[in-house]
């Protein structure tokens, strides 16, 4: 009998060896997500000997099972038919089915790459003391199953910075080892940055004497004032002997590495080692802070050499088909000034600047294609005409990867709204320090890598998404995993799940039970499972809060008075009415304590409370808040997580803001905020404005209106009227416009972010 697979947890009853009672067996919620499952009845019992037999050409899964299963003491393998894997050429190359019966358990692929990710699925049904090598020997029950199996997309990816940071081999296969649990298939390695080079390249040496190391290092975030330094020199990088054997691990777990050397920007410190590579030839430090810097290297012969040289090295130690070439923020002032790079623009025949640097990626990518290789590189080198086999990996939103694919270039996902993974994931105020932003769980689950703009033989250009760490605020590696955990599961199943098979509850129920695995694993991942999420909505003029929590079988309790929830508060059951202004904390429990954060949440229960609402424009689908409602629910943003459901960004443009009070009343006051995050091209507006009327029919005379003191990161606008009788209110948003030269993101439309407007 076939039982059907619902997308949640399975539950089926068989009767178990000993006795006729029955028993419950819990499936796990595996991730990713498995393309299609069913229950078969009875169970395979795996005991201390394990009889497993592979196909000669699944030497790599074959050795990785067997040593997964024989790490626990008292376990051993043996030639035998307990686990059989078996070639099936008419399965996907990627793809596998696993079948686990009464008799055995079957695992066929075409490939051994697709055995492996088998050997995966297999792992997790297996339980996590296995992982550790810490399991007792007890004979398991595998309940029957079958499984077949293959991916969403071919590339499969997680990013790593190791320049602003540097962290070592062991940390590197631990990350490796990460990916290859999770069915990813590339790990982009960023290798080159101004505050560091961390490749050993044999012909320089002082790219390892002098770029590898920063004389200090910013302490705290960047928008502290004044900066401060810790005085520490810092550095490393890896030997060409320790790249090979991390290229090699890669290799036994299917992960090609891509190598990213950055250029024609993020190059201070190769400039700091040999400043002739630079347009003013002086000499300058690596960097010691985070940003955007104006020297990168000078578009003359000799920089060509040089990188030529470096290349030469890199695709020695690098065998896969992609060399990220970087691409992204170089700042054209220093070739606006330079008399090498004015003279390579008229001898080319070049336009601008823009122009000089696509010149400058389409030499290096003949030079990469010339010895069999791709370049992969970030949107921007789109500008000035992108180079004409190149790759786009689109980090500013999706209009990069829309435009690539539309010219028929291949294209891998990561927008910052959903990939960037060095963002907050949670709203608690204990986070460890974060560039800015937020991205939870819940958000980077829900993006699809394919635009809803493309055409179906456009889509077909997306490759894949990946996950980005950059690690100017995680010095350590347990500050990685923390923010790599829970955020690359969601990635994981982004990648490798259909869409039809995606279902956040029943995912967050795989996280749930994920989390042994990486206990047993040494995981430092973040938990933000037991916390209380919720929204204050209106209808019909009455408004209420509804809370909820991400897990099955919890209690929230609550107060309304600003005091922290405990055991004898109320039990949330249904949502709390809003009448009136009030401060509200809630948590989730168990039947003895308290398990996650409190949540906590003022309402300022204004006139515009619930009240009518419309917007111009709206804003962009990356941060679209909670919509226009939310700008009139009572409840402010973070002040320093623009990504959370108060703030709606807009990014470049203008807007206008209605609000209809119902009826005639008096206001004294219109206020809103504004975000600011320069480094995160978030701008104040260029201009706000505000008009208000008793009837459709009046005259507006709109007021513009300055901004007030910064509160962390917010801007108010605020309003008198020196007290009128109105009914309609419009707020007027001009855009800052285009962000400043000198400027991180110079160049790009500025962002703003709006959050409540209060009414009094
Ligand atoms: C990037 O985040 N500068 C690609
Ligand atoms: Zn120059």
């Amino acid at each position: 009998m076939k039982l059907n697979y619902s997308s949640a947890i399975l539950l089926f009853l068989f009767l178990s060896a000993c006795g006729a009672d029955p028993e419950v067996v819990v499936l796990p919620r595996f991730i990713p997500q498995p393309a299609a499952m069913s229950a078969d009845e009875g169970y395979f019992l795996l005991r201390k000997k394990i009889g497993l037999s592979a196909d000669e050409n699944f030497e790599i899964s074959r050795t990785f099972l067997s040593d997964f299963l024989s790490a626990s003491p008292g376990m051993s393998i043996e030639e035998g038919n307990d686990i059989v894997m078996e070639k099936d050429p008419e399965l996907p190359e990627e793809g596998y089915r696993l079948e686990v019966s009464p008799e055995g358990i079957v695992l066929a692929a075409k490939t051994d790459r697709g055995a492996f990710y088998g050997v995966q699925t297999l792992r997790q049904l297996l339980p996590a003391d296995f992982e550790n090598g810490s399991f007792d020997g007890r004979s398991l029950k595998i309940p029957a199953l079958s499984i077949a199996d293959a991916p969403r997309f071919a590339y499969r990816g997680m990013h790593l910075d190791v320049g602003r940071h540097f962290f070592p081999v062991d940390f590197i296969k631990k990350y490796i080892d990460a990916l290859a649990m999770l069915k990813m298939n590339t790990f982009h390695w960023h290798l080159t940055e101004d505050q560091g080079w961390r490749i050993e390249i044999k012909k320089y040496p002082k790219l390892q004497e002098v770029a590898a190391y920063r004389p200090e290092t910013l302490i705290g975030h960047y928008s502290d004032q004044p900066h401060q330094f810790d005085k520490t020199r810092y550095g490393g990088y890896y030997t060409q002997e320790e790249v090979k054997e991390v290229v090699a691990y890669a290799a036994e777990r299917f992960v090609t590495i891509i190598p990213e050397i950055e250029m024609p920007g993020h190059a201070q410190a190769a400039i700091a080692a040999y400043p002739e590579l630079g347009c003013t030839g002086q000499p300058i430090e690596v960097a010691t802070k985070w940003g955007v810097f104006e020297d990168i290297y000078c578009a003359k012969d000799e920089t060509f050499d040089f990188l030529e040289d470096v290349l030469d090295e890199v695709l020695a130690l690098f065998p896969g088909e992609y060399i990220h070439i970087g691409g992204d923020e170089a700042p054209k002032t220093r070739w606006e000034s330079c008399s090498n790079c004015q003279r390579r623009i008229r001898e080319e025949g070049l336009a601008n600047e823009h122009e000089l640097q696509s010149y400058f990626i389409t030499r290096i990518e003949k030079y990469l294609n010339s010895k069999g290789r791709q370049i992969i590189g970030w949107d921007e080198i789109l500008e000035g005409g992108l180079a004409p086999n190149a790759t786009v990996m689109s980090w500013r939103g999706v209009s990069g990867a829309i435009e690539a694919a539309k010219q028929g270039h291949k294209v891998v996902m990561t927008p910052t709204s959903h990939c960037y993974f060095d963002y907050y994931q949670s709203e608690n105020e204990g986070e460890p320090l974060a560039i800015g932003g937020y991205l939870p769980l819940e958000k980077v689950y829900s993006f699809d890598p394919v635009p809803a703009e493309l055409t179906e033989t456009e889509a077909s250009y997306v490759l894949g998404a990946q996950g980005n760490i950059w690690t100017e605020y995680l010095p350590s590696a347990e500050l990685v995993e923390y923010m790599a955990f829970p955020r690359i599961l969601a990635m994981s199943e982004i990648d490798w799940t259909a869409p039809e098979q995606k279902d956040y509850p029943s995912f967050v129920k795989g996280v749930e039970g994920i989390f042994s695995r990486l206990d047993a694993l040494n995981i430092n991942y973040a938990n933000h499972l037991y916390e209380v999420e919720g929204d204050l909505t209106s209808s019909a003029g009455n408004s209420a809060f509804e809370l909820r929590t991400l897990t099955d079988g919890k209690i929230i309790r609550y107060t309304t008075d600003g005091t922290d929830p405990d055991l004898s508060s109320p039990v949330y059951q249904t949502p709390i009415p809003v009448t009136e202004s009030m401060e509200l904390t809630a948590a989730v429990f168990n039947e003895k304590e308290r398990l996650g954060s409190i949540f906590h949440r003022q309402v300022n229960y204004h006139k515009a409370v619930g009240k009518k609402i419309s917007l111009s424009e709206d804003p962009s689908p990356a941060y679209p808040g909670s919509g226009a409602e939310g700008l009139i629910n009572g409840m402010n943003g973070s002040d320093t997580r623009y990504g959370d459901k108060e703030w709606l960004g807009y990014w470049g443009k203008d807007f206008e803001v209605n609000i209809d009070l119902g009826e005639v009343m008096p206001v004294d006051a219109i206020q809103t905020r504004f975000y600011e995050g320069q480094g995160q091209w978030i701008y104040l507006p260029g201009e706000v404005s505000f008009a208000g009327a008793a009837t459709l029919e009046e005259v507006l005379s709109y007021q513009a209106a300055s901004f007030e003191p910064a509160t962390a990161n917010t801007r108010t606008v605020m309003h008198q009227t020196g007290g009128k009788e109105w009914r309609y209110l419009h707020i007027r948003v001009k855009n800052y416009g285009v962000i400043p030269e000198g400027k991180q993101g110079a160049g790009n439309k500025a962002w703003a972010f709006i959050d409540e407007i209060i009414v009094n």
